[in-house]
């Protein structure tokens, strides 16, 4: 049984259909990215199953209960917990105190026991203290514990997102972007981190726009236009597309991609550095299209396996097609 399965969901806003029947489940344990152009619906997908935005129609079950319209907390003390695209939280609060916030079961409770000073609850909050700590630490927050959420930069604010959610001890953690604007290193240090916590049992769904990323993901998820267009590994995805790619390499490869974007049979040109990838769905119709400038003894010509930042381009030229109002 998925621990989340979403059938036919629906949300319109003013008219507009922003989630067209949605069928998409996460299994137990693993990581899968949700990927795909902006606008696509992924914030409001995240929003909708957080309980934030309730859906016109359509089921969600979460670890076997139905969850379509519950109130927030009702779903992340049911064990799901989201971050949010552009940080939140309560400004004047340090980082300290965000993280035991939301590591808190019964905020005001927990509180109220350790202030009361019986030791059982002393005694827990020194274990969420510890907790904090460790969030803290594997999140590069520490130096700052004391400061203010205002007094973070952009990145840092984005880390703390990921430290409240963490904190809550979720089964499945919904990450929107959440390494936007983060430094490699720091988003480096974040990838270790999630695949240690989906070893600890934690079931992670992420949107990113980075594909290095998503080929960090056990599974990819593809949403154009409120509707799931593909899924399954990153290989499999590739294979799926069916897609050709050349590259070129050589001393101005780079700059046929003007000369080639929007020749027959080629759906995608783009230079990356010095070298060239040219796609399309048919060899041939894209062997035609190169041909003219195949007989440069400086530029070398080779066929290679698509990336999936070029697949991802590829279904975004062809989903176009089923755009509303297209
Ligand atoms: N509260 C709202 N009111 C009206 N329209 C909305 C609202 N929330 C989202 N939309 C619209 O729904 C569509 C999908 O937005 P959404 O934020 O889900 O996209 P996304 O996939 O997260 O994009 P991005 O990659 O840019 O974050 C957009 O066209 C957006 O304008
Ligand atoms: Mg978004």
């Amino acid at each position: 049984m998925p621990l989340l399965e979403l059938k036919n969901l629906r949300r319109a806003f003013y008219g507009l259909e922003v989630l067209r029947g949605v069928d998409f489940s996460v299994a137990a344990g693993g990581i899968t990215g949700l990927i795909g152009p902006n606008g696509a619906g992924k914030t409001t997908l995240f929003n909708v199953v957080s309980g934030l935005v309730p859906p016109d129609g359509g089921s969600i079950r979460f670890d076997g209960r139905e969850i379509a319209g519950a109130a927030p907390d009702v779903v992340s003390r049911a064990g799901l917990v989201r971050t949010f695209q552009v940080a939140r939280g309560f400004p004047k609060l340090s980082v300290f105190q965000h993280l035991m916030l939301y590591g808190r079961d019964q905020p005001g409770e927990s509180l109220w026991q350790a202030i009361m000073g019986t030791r059982a609850a002393r005694d827990r909050e020194a274990a969420l203290a510890e907790r904090a700590w460790e969030t803290a630490r594997f999140l590069r927050l520490d130096a700052l514990i004391d400061n203010p959420a205002t007094a973070l930069s952009g990145g840092q604010k984005k880390l703390l997102e990921i430290g409240r959610a963490l904190m809550a001890e979720p089964r499945l953690v919904l990450l929107d972007e959440p390494t936007a604007g983060v430094d490699p290193k720091a988003r480096r240090a974040f990838w270790d981190e999630i695949h240690a916590y989906a070893a600890q049992g934690i079931t992670v769904l992420v949107s990113t726009h980075y594909m290095d990323e998503a080929e960090r993901c056990h599974e990819i998820a593809y949403i154009a236009y409120g509707e799931l267009m593909a899924r399954g590994t990153a290989l499999e995805i590739i294979r799926q597309s069916g897609l050709i790619a050349f590259i070129a390499t050589g001393p101005g490869a780079d700059r046929l991609a003007v000369k080639l974007r929007d020749a027959p049979g080629v759906t995608a040109a783009a230079a990356f550095g010095a070298t060239l990838h040219v796609c399309g769905p048919d060899r041939e119709a894209l062997k035609q299209a190169i041909e003219p400038y195949g007989h440069d003894p400086t530029i070398v010509w080779q066929e290679a396996a698509p990336t999936l930042e070029d697949i991802f381009i590829h279904l975004m030229g062809t989903a176009r097609d089923n755009a509303p109002g297209a």
